[in-house]
């Protein structure tokens, strides 16, 4: 298995749900809890690079193998199923990871109530109905950790995109509210906000020689976020490492923000 900066002994054996778990961050996610002995179960719609990820994390010969369950999650009932299928494999969930997300680039005034509804389907409602189903599994479990995965692009002010750093810019809402709920059940929940990651589809879609200058710029150290960065961070909000840190935003950003 990878080397991991931090051993989390509690998380071996955790049963993680990840959402968006077979490419980018996401990826990183389902290796990085598997290396610590997790049973990670993950839904994604990208059915090659998931099931190319379970073959090379396989390879490894994890303690588990990471179940991976094909699933659009703008489809409600089918998310319910496939959490379902995951406590079935796995047993009670008590890490819950929000990754999912869509950050296609829009016009302002191309925007139709279709195309909104569809960003907001994928980019927040999700995150909302995964933590209802798995609540009840972390209260019967004594607690767990929920983390929903916000963006550095509203706090620049990053345009082109209003749908998306709208819905990213209410995460921190709903964190807050299920923090109060649920926090003296010891369940918490937490933010973790990116900065710009370098994962595959940034490096093929957006990140050009300008924008390189524009992260040299911004950031206050040098190098570049990558994948690993935050799921080092995610490990860590995973674990009772952070036994007392809810309704929090945890940032890995380079030191932009
Ligand atoms: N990469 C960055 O620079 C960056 C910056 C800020 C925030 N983030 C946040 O981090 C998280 C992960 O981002 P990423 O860069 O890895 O994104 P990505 O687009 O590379 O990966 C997202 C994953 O979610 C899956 N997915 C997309 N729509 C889905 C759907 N409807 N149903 C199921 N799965 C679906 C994709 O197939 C993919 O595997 C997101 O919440 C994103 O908003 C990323």
């Amino acid at each position: 298995m990878p080397q991991q900066n931090a051993i989390y002994p509690d998380l071996a054996g955790r049963s993680v749900f990840i959402t968006g778990g077979g490419s980018g961050i996401g990826a990183a996610l389902t290796a990085a809890f598997t290396a610590q002995g997790s049973k990670v179960a993950f839904v994604d719609i990208a059915r090659d690079a998931s099931e190319a990820l379970v073959r090379q994390i396989a390879g490894q010969k994890p303690r588990h193998v990471p179940l991976f369950l094909d699933c659009d999650i703008r489809d409600i009932a089918a998310l319910r199923a496939a959490i379902d299928q995951a406590r079935a494999a796995h047993g009670d969930i008590t890490v819950l990871l929000n990754n999912a997300a869509n950050d296609q680039r829009h016009r302002t005034e191309d925007v139709t109530p279709e195309f909104w509804d569809d960003r907001i389907a994928i980019n927040q409602r999700p995150m909302f109905f995964a933590a209802q189903a798995i609540l009840p599994q972390m209260q019967r479990a004594g607690g767990g950790s929920i983390v929903n995965f916000g963006s550095v692009s509203w706090k620049l002010r990053q345009g082109g995109m209003a749908a998306y750093t709208m819905a990213k810019a209410s995460v921190q809402g709903l964190t807050r509210s299920l923090a109060r709920d649920y926090g003296k059940q010891n369940i918490r929940v937490n933010t973790l906000v990116p900065g710009w990651v370098m994962t595959e589809r940034q490096l093929t879609h957006w990140v050009t020689p300008e924008a390189e200058k524009e992260i040299d710029a911004g950031q206050a150290l040098a190098g570049r976020v990558m994948p690993e960065h935050i799921a080092d961070m995610a490990l860590f909000l995973g674990s009772a490492a952070s036994a007392m840190c809810s309704a929090q935003e945890f940032v890995v950003d380079g030191g932009w923000t």
